[in-house]
């Protein structure tokens, strides 16, 4: 998203039932690796379903920077013809991220075995977020990088001509860095090994076999164990992106604080790296099925049915949990806000450093609405009753997820609930409002 984008103020009014079908948008998380890899491969990838959020369109642009032919064919259908591991053209040009952590940290892996040099910006959030985290593992492959104080972009990277293997333990549960670690192991000679402490989401080591690479994962004491084969050549693929399960929590949540609620959110993709909002939310009492639960293109899937609940009451959310719902804790605690008891959340200081500190963010919004919420620098606690007051306007950071939680708690306050900014929300959503009012909410835009 441009940084220089309207903000766009939003209210959310208390709504009658919400009924119907929610058909959410595509896996951000998978559609910028189909652009990624899809680029890195030789020859001609067919996407559907790619999400055409303002962060997936930025690695689109960025894709064609580095020299790949994306096209847009129309009804979420792309075409990547890709130009091959290690043939990355040079860009001309600073190549902007926009609003999205995940696109710049997989593009300068990617990026950071080639001999070529690469310049980096975003917008106000992004050129917040810490990036040490990508540039400290790509330096053991040779690559070098120099950016603003605290590691941040604007930042420019000089790939590694001569780039050597490498082996590297993830610091932080982080699928971003995972990830970016991969990608740069791809054009390097011989195996890449990367060992996460703590499972964190493994679309790329699904798509990296898929594309036809030589990867194995292994279950280890240490943790599971990462080992790539580099410079394969990549074959193309024909990718049908599932639909994002990140997206699918606002209608879902929705349905369940929503008095007389009753939404099928069909086709969402349930990979267990990925899941872990729903298990947390039935745990809660959420009158949550899975219908028609199936496998698609090797990821579980099914039709979620999710009906107003009333009586859910608060959970102990286990830490090692927290990779798996990382993005899903702030629509969390607005139903914890509705849940009797305490909803408590600990292992999630990585919420510090997303698009916003999520837990300030969320914290001093629900505290505005009438809603008790103590917070320490890696866990936070929501105490819920039936009724919330609202009546508050919350600050969204630049953080969609952020803006969406508070449209979400503004259907069933009292008080409606405002946010100063709604642009982000076409980041990852572009059609959350009229998705949201064809199932009967009423978010409106504010004309001042
Ligand atoms: C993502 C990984 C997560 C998540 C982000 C998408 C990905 O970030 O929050 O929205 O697609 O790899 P981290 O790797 O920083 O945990």
């Amino acid at each position: 998203m441009s940084s220089h984008a309207t903000p766009i103020p939003m209210t959310s009014h208390a709504s009658g039932p919400l009924t119907g079908v929610a058909e959410v948008p595509g896996d951000k998380s998978i559609s910028h690796r189909s652009l990624i890899l899809g680029a890195m491969a030789v020859g001609e990838t067919r996407i559907s379903g790619l999400l055409e959020g303002e962060d997936v369109l930025d690695t689109a642009r960025a894709m064609r920077a580095f020299g790949a032919e994306v096209t847009d064919l129309g009804g979420g259908n792309w075409s990547v013809h890709g130009v091959g591991v290690g043939g990355f053209a040079e860009p001309e040009n600073v190549i902007d991220c926009g609003n999205s952590g995940t696109g710049v940290r997989l593009i300068m892996g990617a990026m950071a075995t080639s001999p070529i040099t690469a310049t980096f910006t975003g917008d106000a959030s992004l050129n917040k977020r810490p990036m040490a985290r990508v540039t400290d593992p790509i330096a053991l492959f040779g690559a070098q990088s120099v950016g603003r104080s605290g590691g941040r972009l604007p930042m420019t990277i000089v790939g590694a001509a001569d780039p050597v293997p490498v082996q590297y333990t993830v610091p932080m549960p982080s699928a971003q860095v995972k990830s970016a670690v991969l990608l740069a192991g791809l054009n390097a000679p011989g195996q890449t090994v990367v060992i996460e402490k703590e499972a964190t989401r493994d679309h790329t080591e699904r798509m990296l076999a898929g594309f036809g690479a030589i990867i194995s994962t292994e279950e280890t004491d240490e943790g599971r164990v990462i080992t790539l084969t580099g410079r394969p050549e990549l074959q193309p693929q024909t990718i049908a992106v599932p639909r994002d399960p990140s997206s699918a929590a606002f209608p879902v949540c929705a349905a369940l604080i929503v008095p007389g609620s009753d939404v099928l959110v069909p086709g969402i993709g349930l990979n267990p790296t990925r899941a872990g909002l729903f298990t947390t939310l039935r745990e809660m009492g959420a009158d949550l099925v899975y219908e028609n639960e199936r496998l698609e293109g090797g990821e579980p899937v099914a039709d979620l049915h999710v009906r107003y609940s009333p009586d859910m009451k608060g959970v102990t959310v286990p830490p090692e949990r927290a990779a798996s719902m990382i993005d899903e804790y702030p629509v969390l605690s607005v139903v914890a806000a509705f849940a009797s008891g305490d909803t408590v959340m600990h292992g999630v200081k990585e919420l510090r450093v997303k698009e916003s500190d999520r837990i300030e963010a969320m914290a001093t919004g629900l505290r505005a609405c009438g809603v008790g919420v103590k917070d320490g620098s890696d866990w936070w606690v929501v105490t819920g009753g039936p009724k919330v007051k609202g009546g508050a306007t919350c600050a969204s950071h630049l953080d969609h997820r952020i803006a969406m939680s508070f449209m979400v708690l503004g259907m069933a306050t009292q008080e409606p609930v405002r946010v100063d900014d709604g642009a982000p929300i076409a980041t990852s959503f572009p059609i959350f409002e009229p998705l949201m009012d064809g199932l009967g909410a009423n978010v409106t835009r504010d004309t001042k």
